[in-house]
């Protein structure tokens, strides 16, 4: 949707009122390679997409925020005094968070936050683990902080909405998806090491090769509580090898050498392949990186698989529906590289794939898996964009 018939859509919905409305945008995201890395303090290789999340917003004199969106028939309306989590509210439930939080950063400042009229308005595929709920969080927060006159920069915004997430909303997922919506930049990934937030920007160069995003159109039931377990097996891995290597801080920490020293001291089988994942999924991460680097696409796309087979067999987020994925993808000749992205139990896959396959790739794996799964898949042709901003 233009801004124009945005804002149109906007004044029709709240009525036409002297003040200002200000347009905000923030994309969704594709993790390339680095799953289950963040919460661990590892890397990731995130990049944001063209497709987003845009705000229509207005301020309110009288406390009360009202979220509206394009997308879905629910008005929410919240008492800056009285914001708590209902269920009925959905998706209004990632603003209300993200609100909570800014009031407490805020602080002694927090009467700035006055209310407002919002209209949210999405083309990020729902559910689809390409980070629409970080979207949200992250459009929210520069947004409200904006009107309220409360500058954020965008990396503490980032750490704002995954608190909202993990406070309000209750998933304890890192900080991977914020990040990479809130500091994205055209035509690049972002190589993130998530304990500290160090990051360097690369270009992705892919001469003759296109990013390739598929869409299981699995619903993601569960996918939170199963979210949530693996994050504890992991802890419960770290504290174990804690003890080995006191200096420890984080699971990102230990080298895959070290990894095979101590293997060993996790007794439980289930936690030990976790955490192998995890530990070797942090190098590969690195050694993507640098192939990329190197344009080195061949090597990049085997990385890619091994993330795959590695979240098949010891993470153990993929399911039936990414699996076929995975393995029709792998079949079409000039897909050189290709995984599942994000949470996993569904969402999307990401490949790369020669241009002139692009066409073969599409036709062969949506045949072969509706045939095998029943379900249509969708393709979408990735185009890295701008982070967060104010158009
Ligand atoms: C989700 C979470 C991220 C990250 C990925 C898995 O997208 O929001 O923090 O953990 O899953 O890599």
């Amino acid at each position: 949707m233009e801004k124009q018939a945005l804002l149109q859509e906007f004044q029709e919905r709240f009525g036409r009122r002297e003040d200002e409305c200000r347009v905000f945008f923030t994309p969704g995201r594709v993790n390339l390679i680095g799953e289950y890395t963040d919460f661990n303090g590892g890397h990731v290789f995130p990049a944001s997409l063209s497709v987003g999340t845009w705000a229509v917003v207005r301020p309110r004199q009288d406390g009360i925020y009202h979220f509206q969106s394009t997308n879905f028939d629910l008005t929410v309306q919240t008492e800056v005094k009285s914001i708590v989590y209902k269920k009925e509210d959905d998706w209004a439930n990632y603003p209300k968070g993200v609100l909570v939080e800014l009031l407490k950063l805020a602080g002694e400042e927090a009467a700035r936050y006055t209310g407002a009229d919002i209209l949210f308005h999405g083309n990020i595929p729902n559910g689809a683990g390409l980070s629409s709920s970080a979207s949200i969080e992250v459009l929210t927060g520069m947004a409200l902080s904006k009107l309220a006159r409360f500058p954020i920069d965008n990396i503490e915004l980032a750490k704002l909405a995954q608190r909202a997430e993990n406070k309000f909303v209750g998933v304890n997922c890192g900080i991977m998806d914020q990040f990479a919506v809130a500091m994205g930049k055209a035509n690049h990934a972002i190589m993130l090491k998530c304990d500290t937030l160090d990051y360097q920007y690369v270009p992705v160069e892919l001469d003759g090769y296109t990013i390739v995003i598929t869409n299981t159109n699995k619903r993601r039931g569960l996918a939170d509580s199963k979210y949530n377990e693996r994050r504890a097996e992991c802890e419960s891995g770290l504290a174990i090898l804690q003890q080995s290597m006191p200096g420890i801080e984080t699971l990102g920490d230990i080298s895959y050498e070290n990894w095979q020293k101590y293997k060993d001291t996790i007794k439980d089988e289930v936690v030990q392949r976790r955490v192998d994942h995890v530990i070797s999924e942090n190098t590969r991460v690195l050694n993507a990186t640098d192939a990329l680097k190197k344009y080195d696409i061949a090597l990049f796309g085997k990385l890619m698989k091994q993330s795959h087979e590695s979240l098949r067999e010891l993470f153990e987020v993929t399911g039936q529906e990414l699996d076929v994925l995975y393995e029709e993808a792998c079949k079409v000749e000039g897909c050189i590289g290709t995984r599942m992205t994000g949470a996993g139990f569904g969402g999307c896959n990401v490949s790369v794939v020669k241009n002139e396959a692009v066409a073969s790739f599409k036709e062969e794996v949506a045949q072969h898996y509706e045939d095998r799964t029943g379900l249509v898949p969708e393709f979408y042709l990735c185009d890295i964009g701008d982070g967060a901003k104010e158009l």
